[in-house]
C-alpha cells in the first residue's frame, strides 16, 4: 500500500440513507486494518475550514439505523474552483490525511475526480444518492429506502385516488433520472411513470391519455421524475386539466421526504460493504475508483466512467409497468 496511514473521510451532495452505515464501514475497516481516520465534516467545505476530527470506533457506534449523515453534507461551490482545491490540499496536508473517502453522488465524485487528477491524490468514491444514477453500479445507497418510502406514501395516497375517483400525479425525486419513478411505479402498482429517458422519444403524457388511463377502473396515478423541463407533476397536471377538464385531477409532491428515515436493510448491508470495499479497494493501490455492485459483486469503476457515462433505465420494466397496467 502506498504509504497510506491516514484516511479522510467525508460525505458530500445529497444526504442519503445508508450514508452512516457507510461512514461506519469505511471507519472501522480502516482501523481494522491499522490505518488512522478522520471524519471530515460538511463535505469538501471541510476541507476548506479544516473541520476535521479523528474518528475511532466509538465514533460510530450506534449509527448504522440513522438516516441523514453525522459527518453532515453540502454542496461545495468553492471547491469548484482551483483556489478552493488549493486550499483543500493545504488542509489535507496539514493534518496528514494520505487518501480520501468520499460518499456520494454525481458532483460529489465529479469533484473528487478533479482534486484526485491535479494533486495526484488517492481517492476512493462511495455512491451515496437516492437517485441510482451512477454508472457501474447495480445500485446506490440510500435507492431502496426511497423507493420504499415513496410505496408508502403512494399506497396511502391511492385509497384518496380510488374512493374519490382521481388522477393523481406524483412527483418524485431522480434529478435527471428516472430510477425512482419507474420502479417506484411498478412496486406500488400505479397506472404509469413519466421518466426523462424517453422525454425527447414520445410525449408519455398524450400517449397516456390516448390509451384512457386505466380502462378498468376510474382511478389513476402516475408517478412523474421531478423537472425543470416538463414542470414536473404539476406540469403534467396544468396540461391535463386545460385540455381534458373531466379528469379530476390532483397533485403531490413528495420532496425530501424520501431522501430521510432510517435505511432499509438492503441499504445497511450495501453501505456496510461498499464501506469497508473502499478501504480494501485503497490497501490494493486503487485510487480514482468508484466502488460499485454488479452482480452482487463488488467491482471498481473508474470515476471517469462512473460520472461521464449515462445509467440506462431497463427498457423490460417499462414494458412491464405498461403490461401490467391494463
Ligand atoms: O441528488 C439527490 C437529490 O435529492 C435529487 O434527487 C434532487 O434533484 C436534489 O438532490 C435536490 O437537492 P437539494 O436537496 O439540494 O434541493
Amino acid at each position: 500500500m502506498a504509504n497510506i496511514k491516514c484516511v479522510g473521510i467525508l460525505t458530500s451532495g445529497g444526504d442519503a440513507p445508508g450514508m452512516n452505515a457507510a461512514i461506519r464501514a469505511v471507519t472501522r475497516a480502516a482501523i481494522y486494518n491499522g490505518l488512522e481516520v478522520k471524519g471530515i465534516y460538511r463535505g469538501y467545505q471541510g476541507l476548506l475550514t479544516d473541520e476535521i476530527t479523528p474518528f475511532k470506533t466509538n465514533n460510530v457506534s450506534n449509527i448504522i439505523q440513522q438516516g441523514g449523515t453525522i459527518l453532515k453534507t453540502a454542496r461545495c461551490a468553492e471547491f469548484r474552483e482551483p483556489e478552493g482545491r488549493q486550499k483543500a490540499y493545504e488542509t489535507i496536508q496539514k493534518e496528514g490525511i494520505d487518501a480520501l473517502v468520499v460518499i456520494g453522488g454525481d458532483g460529489s465524485l465529479s469533484g473528487a475526480r478533479i482534486f484526485a487528477q491535479e494533486y495526484n491524490f488517492p481517492i476512493v468514491g462511495v455512491p451515496g444518492t437516492i437517485d441510482n444514477d451512477l454508472y457501474g453500479t447495480d445500485i446506490t445507497i440510500g435507492y431502496d429506502t426511497a423507493l420504499n418510502t415513496i410505496i408508502e406514501a403512494v399506497d396511502k395516497i391511492r385509497d384518496t385516488a380510488t374512493s374519490h375517483e382521481r388522477l393523481f400525479f406524483i412527483e418524485v425525486m431522480g434529478r435527471d433520472a428516472g430510477f425512482l419513478a419507474l420502479n417506484g411505479a411498478i412496486a406500488s402498482g400505479a397506472e404509469a411513470a413519466i421518466i426523462p429517458e424517453i422525454w425527447t422519444e414520445v410525449d408519455q403524457l398524450e400517449e397516456l391519455i390516448e390509451q384512457g388511463f386505466r380502462k378498468t377502473k376510474n382511478s389513476s396515478i402516475v408517478l412523474v421524475a421531478e423537472s425543470d423541463v416538463t414542470g414536473g407533476a404539476m406540469g403534467m397536471a396544468d396540461r391535463v386539466k386545460k385540455k381534458y377538464p373531466q379528469y379530476d385531477v390532483r397533485v403531490t409532491i413528495l420532496g425530501h421526504v424520501q431522501r430521510g428515515g432510517s435505511p432499509s436493510a438492503t441499504d445497511r448491508i450495501l453501505a456496510s460493504r461498499m464501506g469497508a470495499a473502499a478501504i480494501d479497494a485503497l490497501m490494493e493501490d486503487q485510487r480514482n475508483v468508484m466502488i460499485g455492485i454488479q452482480n452482487d459483486a463488488i467491482v471498481y469503476v473508474p470515476f471517469s466512467k462512473a460520472i461521464k457515462n449515462d445509467k440506462p433505465i431497463n427498457r423490460d420494466l417499462l414494458n412491464l409497468l405498461h403490461t401490467l397496467s391494463i
